[in-house]
């Protein structure tokens, strides 16, 4: 796979959303203290660091997610029984907060780390998402775990990139999840007599028509992170790999015609939604799809638990998938990471679980669940049938070029992003690209440079 549109060496400040030159040394010397700060507190000793002594852990346990409600909820349970089962003396308290995408969870997050409450292991994208955390010193260095599990052997160099600062690895990814699905109702399709999914934006805005004659909903959608899932989608369909890429490390122009175009493509393509009456969450909006009301959604491929786990569907048959239009060949990841907050009340405990998130048992039996595939280069490959076999084999295929997620984390950080966000509300209000462009665009001078 070709791995180059995303990420090389964190040390090269040029990759896609990497940290620029000013930032890096920032993170480098935080990343260093927080190091010296581990050192002092747990000595060199591999077992006070956190090396496991084979005895079965005991006491609280507190984590962190926003994995609640269908699909979500399913694929957390299956890991965290798990880990009950293999640790009965554990008392797990599951703080999780609603909303897709992390919106909420991320803001309760922040409130707790800064009155110095961590829960002792929260959901953290892979990616741009972690870099403030481990600036802030907020996360251990986790790379004595990562030596002694043996990981580096068994995750993909890409991925421990994304989490890496400095040589220091701060998380434990899970899965690998898929931006770039376009999710229909084969049904809905062959009643309005169109054979396929589009291929590219144009031909969905054609037959967005035939649907809307057929008193069909051509797209839906929900709130505003799933408006920016489904903008990232469209800005990688219509500008291609390197060129979406580019929006993220400087070296495509947000305010050239190309983007401008493509904006306007997004604001066309959301009005052929239902965003007049959008959906609460990701799987409400999904609802219309299911029952035959719409006939497309774009949403990343979590989605497949929704389908099966909660609605009992089975994939080719109550629902498809098909890549996002214009984006074939094209892998939009992203993956959920698991962390170990500097001064986590239930250390011990929180280390035995991330073992248990990193380990071949732990993610497939979560992944199959939870719509994803592991992070991990070792799976049961026979796990992963019906919709997930696609995307093991696509992230497996020296084909598939690999890009990241704007909405979940990978390619922007938290300040950019939060700016962004902002001005996509307003872009979504009012139509008006080249505004929106300029934004975005003065926000990375101002947060990247
Ligand atoms: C993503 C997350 C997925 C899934 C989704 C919907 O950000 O990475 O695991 O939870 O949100 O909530």
């Amino acid at each position: 796979m070709d791995r180059q549109a995303i990420s090389s060496n964190r040390s090269d400040a040029s990759v896609a959303g990497g940290l620029r030159p000013r930032r890096w040394r920032r993170a480098l010397a935080l990343a260093l203290a927080a190091v010296l700060f581990t050192a002092a507190a747990c000595g060199d000793d591999d077992d006070e660091q956190g090396g496991d002594t084979g005895e079965e852990a005991s006491g609280e346990f507190e984590f962190f997610s926003w994995w609640t409600g269908g699909g979500d909820s399913e694929g957390k349970q299956a890991l965290l029984d798990l880990f009950s089962e293999q640790n009965p003396d554990v008392e797990i308290i599951d703080s999780a907060v609603a909303g897709g995408a992390g919106t909420n969870a991320q803001a309760v997050l922040a409130d707790r780390l800064l009155a110095d409450d961590p829960p002792d292991s929260y959901q953290r994208h892979a990616g741009a998402e972690l870099l403030a955390d481990i600036e802030a010193g907020e996360v251990e260095d986790l790379t004595f775990l990562w030596e002694e599990e043996g990981w580096l052997d068994v995750f993909p160099e890409t991925l421990v990139d994304m989490i890496t600062v400095d040589d220091k690895i701060y998380s434990v990814p899970v899965n690998v999840h898929r931006s770039n699905v376009m999710w229909y109702n084969p049904a809905v399709l062959e009643e309005a007599g169109i054979s396929a999914p589009p291929t590219s934006w144009s031909e969905f805005l054609t037959q967005a028509e035939t649907l809307e004659a057929a008193d069909k909903t051509a797209l839906t959608i929900g709130p505003a992170w799933t408006q920016e899932h489904l903008l990232e989608n469209v800005l990688l369909g219509e500008l291609g790999p390197e060129g979406y890429s580019g929006l993220w490390d400087g070296s495509t122009d947000w305010e050239s015609p190309e983007v401008v175009a493509a904006l306007d493509t997004f604001t066309e393509v959301l009005g052929h939604t239902n965003i007049g009456s959008a959906a609460a969450d990701w799987q409400p909006a999904l609802d219309p799809v299911i029952e035959g009301d719409a006939a497309y959604n774009v949403m990343g491929d979590w989605a497949v638990a929704y389908f099966e786990t909660e609605k009992g569907l089975t994939f080719e048959e109550g629902y498809n998938a098909a890549p996002a239009p214009g984006t074939d060949g094209v892998f939009n990841f992203l993956s959920d990471s698991f962390t170990l907050p500097v001064d986590a009340p239930h250390r011990d405990v929180a280390l035995d679980w991330l073992r248990l998130a990193g380990s071949q048992e732990g993610q497939d039996t979560f992944n199959p669940v939870k719509g994803s595939i592991p992070a991990r280069t070792d799976p049961d490959e026979d796990l992963y049938t019906g919709y997930l076999a696609q995307p093991l084999a696509d992230w497996n295929d020296d084909a598939t070029t690999i890009v990241g997620s704007l909405a979940h984390g990978a390619v922007a950080d938290n300040a950019w992003k939060a700016e962004i966000d902002s001005a996509l509300g307003e872009f979504v209000e009012t139509g008006d690209s080249a505004a929106f462009a300029s934004a975005v665009k003065q926000a990375y001078e101002d947060t990247q440079e």
